[in-house]
């Protein structure tokens, strides 16, 4: 049997309607704040990655699903053939050597790991500095080759945020950063997740990291000796990455090695106080972390994750942070912005920790059973105008017999049911059975739509079901 790959994974009902509702919530809270959404190609060009996220990252390092692609040099090779063959043609020697683009075959792509990278891209590519602003939001998959454990996947999904713009936009203010800290909260506590905890700091700018790395690489030079392969690296090329090391026997060095905090310049530590103050004023609870400096290369200032306990070892439920420079690092214009990515799935898993996926799924209101041969056709007819009426509809086959139809009925987990016969149509009145209590009334076809809303407004039961906002509606 042919299996999904290790690290992937299906997501079934009815897991998926507390997916669909993960993500209705976040749209709404995106709305509430102005963002707009933005989609960006799940694969991208493998330089895009390697001069954004930082070629010393695990990510680019190690976690890249990249390939040459053999489509693009074919293309090329049709056309640089094409050009010799008219050139023959018209009696002239074929012009020019074989590019070598063709014989080394430099399209390298990637799966995308993160989703910042391509909204920068997007964002030079476009010329969207001339919309000032730019609050974008993206949910999707994103893929990394990392060992699969509780939390951790190959291909997992991010519900991502960034606010990118010229500095003239407001685009570098910390007020920025605490609004979108600030909506994160917003989005946590609606989604009924209360226990988070959220970690701060500064990775200063780089001018502030010259001094700073000078530091790192003069306290790690006595001792990374006995530090592990990476760190060892690491020290060389790109000492804060260090911080990175998960090893547990490096952590007591780790422990004793300057913090950033301590280089930051005038600017970077008025910006960082200024976030903190704004955020202590709308009420988010936050804990410096000085040891917090993120697995990517392009963060500048300020940066920030929200750990949840009831993860385990995968305890970091997203994160992100500002990144100044990182337009201009991949040749656009300056454009400061600041960012962060949910995990989807590890935010899942913490609502399953406390309300099963059939909480938020919408079952049927109606379930309609056909009895008798002909009796299909009227069944799809009365189903296609009730589910006219904001009803969510079940139909059975007329090939069922009574009992048959109630247990189907049943296990759909529909509240009515109503019976399409042959007298009932002759009638044009169908009998309606709510199966919670046993009540069976006759109804004229023109009363069915307000009979069903009218019974259905009688349970109390809210249709999100128990998570987040009461009364949230919630796509089935
Ligand atoms: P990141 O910290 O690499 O940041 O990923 C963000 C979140 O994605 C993590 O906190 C975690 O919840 C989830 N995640 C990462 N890897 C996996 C995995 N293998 N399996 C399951 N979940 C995972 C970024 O990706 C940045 N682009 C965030 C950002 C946006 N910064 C600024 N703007």
């Amino acid at each position: 049997m042919i299996k999904a790959v290790r690290g992937t994974r299906d997501l079934l009902p009815p897991d998926t309607a507390l997916w669909n509702h993960v993500e209705a919530t976040a749209r709404d809270v995106f709305r509430a704040y102005n963002f707009q959404e933005i989609r960006t190609p799940i694969f991208e060009e493998t330089a895009l990655f390697a001069r954004s996220v930082g070629e010393e990252t695990d990510i680019v390092s190690k976690e890249m699903y990249t390939w040459e692609d053999p489509q693009t040099r074919y293309v090329q090779m049709r056309d640089y053939y094409k050009k010799a063959l008219n050139e023959s043609n018209a009696g002239r020697v074929p012009s020019g050597l074989v590019p070598l683009s063709l014989l080394a075959g430099t399209d390298s792509l990637t799966l995308r790991p993160e989703n910042t990278a391509g909204v920068v891209r997007a964002y030079i590519q476009h010329g969207l500095e001339k919309r000032g602003l730019n609050k974008l939001y993206y949910i999707g998959p994103q893929f990394r080759r990392e060992r699969p454990q509780k939390g951790r996947y190959r291909q997992f999904y991010q519900i991502g945020a960034e606010v990118i713009g010229p500095s003239s936009s407001g685009s570098e203010s910390p007020a920025r950063d605490a609004e979108v800290l600030e909506m994160l909260a917003t989005l946590l506590d609606r989604l009924g997740i209360t226990d988070w905890n959220l970690e701060l700091n500064s990775v200063g700018t780089p001018a502030d990291r010259v001094q700073f790395n000078e530091a790192l690489r003069k306290a790690l030079e006595p001792v990374v000796g006995s530090m592990c392969e990476d760190c060892q690296r690491r020290a060389v090329t790109n000492p804060l990455r260090v911080f990175d090391c998960k090893v547990p026997g490096d952590q007591p060095i780790i422990e004793t090695l300057p913090r950033i905090t301590q280089f930051l310049g005038e600017d970077s530590r008025r910006h960082f106080d200024a976030v903190q103050e704004i955020l202590k004023s709308v009420g988010v609870p936050f804990q410096i972390n000085d040891r917090l400096v993120r697995g990517l290369d392009y963060y500048t200032r300020t940066a920030f994750e929200f750990t949840h306990g009831a993860l385990g070892a995968q305890n970091a439920i997203l994160g992100g942070g500002r990144y100044d420079g990182l337009s201009e690092a991949l040749g656009g214009p300056a454009a400061p912005g600041i960012g962060f990515a949910i995990g989807e799935d590890r935010l899942v898993m913490s609502l399953q920790e406390k309300s099963p996926a059939e909480s938020v799924l919408r079952k049927p209101d109606v379930y309609i059973a056909p009895l008798g041969p002909g009796m299909n056709a009227e069944a799809a007819r009365l189903a296609r105008e009730l589910r006219r009426h904001d009803l969510v509809l079940d139909l059975g086959d007329e090939s069922f017999r009574l009992k048959k139809s109630f247990e189907a009925a049943t296990k759909a987990g529909a509240k009515y049911i109503l019976i399409a016969g042959e007298n009932e149509v002759k009638a044009d009145a169908f009998a309606l059975k709510n199966l919670a209590t046993g009540e069976q009334v006759q109804v004229p076809r023109t009363e069915l739509p307000r009979t069903i809303q009218a019974w259905r407004a009688a349970i109390s039961q809210p249709r999100s079901g128990g998570i987040g906002k009461p009364g949230t509606e919630v796509p089935g």
